[in-house]
């Protein structure tokens, strides 16, 4: 398995997700948004998927939609030396950034996978299915390469409860209203986290669960959230005439307050979805 050359797609092929559109500064922002997102709550997610059971000795992970790597690196270090660890992507340009020592790289769309039936021990879904079309066809696949009592972990965002933040700013709640319906004019689902474990029971998956984790400004400057909730993040969406550069100034004023305010507190919240690969495999998707 490996990946061929890189490509410079002129449209995004990652479903509602466009690495060079997700955030102002383009494709370089958007890595290091990535990279700061996984600093930010990967120890969190690390522990979650430890009890979930990702470390498998001797066994295979996929991390199915590894974009460029920031979880990749991070599960290469935390995973038995004897754990075969298997990115994939849709997006070749970006999966090249993934390369390094001990990882495999696939390109590959996640509803049809070069995988044989029942190969793969563990797959983890982070923040890929909120852009995917059509998430049931992805878990169909993820079910048939997965061995039978092998695990599924998916980890996403739920726009309704994204978290907390003192203060808060309800004045935001209609641009976060128009950011969630633009990923979802794009074929993606930014509330998809309460909808994970109804997805994984209707794919035929047992034993679901859903596991909330918590990142606070408790735990990390202020300052490492801005990636993730600054106007930056905004930026594009006044290009594509979503937003008003008015309402890009309230946000910008907004979080320019919050962030210099001693007392401010936000909490992110994730929500990891689990659950195990039945003993009779699942169809291959239909091509
Ligand atoms: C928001 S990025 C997340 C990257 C990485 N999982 C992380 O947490 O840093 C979403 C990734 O999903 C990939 N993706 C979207 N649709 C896909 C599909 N159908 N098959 C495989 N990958 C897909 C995109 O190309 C992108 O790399």
């Amino acid at each position: 398995m490996t990946a061929p050359a890189p490509t410079t797609p002129d449209r995004p092929v990652g479903g509602s997700y466009d690495p060079a559109r997700t955030t102002g500064g383009g494709l370089a922002a958007e890595l290091d948004r990535l990279e700061a997102q996984a600093a930010l709550s990967f120890a969190e997610e690390l522990h979650l998927l430890r009890e979930l059971g990702i470390a498998v000795p001797g066994g295979t992970v996929l991390e199915l939609g590894a974009g460029p790597g920031a979880v990749t690196r991070r599960l290469r270090a935390a995973l038995p030396d004897d754990t075969a660890l298997v990115a994939a992507d849709i997006d070749a340009e970006l999966l090249a950034r993934a390369a390094g020592p001990g990882v495999t790289l696939l390109v590959a769309d996640g509803a049809d996978l070069p995988l044989e039936d029942g190969s793969v021990d563990f797959v983890l879904l982070r923040y890929v299915l909120q852009h995917v079309p059509d998430p049931a066809a992805v878990l169909a696949e993820v079910r048939r390469v997965l061995r039978p009592g092998g695990r599924v972990a998916c980890t996403e965002v739920d726009s309704a409860c994204w978290g907390a933040a003192d203060p808060s700013y309800p004045e935001l709640a209609g641009v976060h209203a128009k950011m969630a319906a633009a990923q979802r004019t794009a074929g993606g689902d930014r509330a998809i986290g309460r909808r994970l474990p109804r997805l994984l029971r209707a794919a035929g998956f047992d034993d679901v669960v859903l596991r909330p984790f918590a990142t606070t400004n408790d735990d990390h400057p202020t300052d490492a959230f801005a990636p993730q909730l600054g106007p930056q993040r905004l930026e594009p969406l006044v290009a594509r005439g979503v937003l008003s550069l008015a309402e890009l100034a309230l946000a910008a004023d907004r979080w320019n307050r919050f962030r210099s305010d001693p007392d401010a507190w936000v909490m992110l919240l994730g929500l990891t979805a689990a659950a195990t690969a039945p003993a009779g495999r699942g169809p291959r998707a239909a091509r």
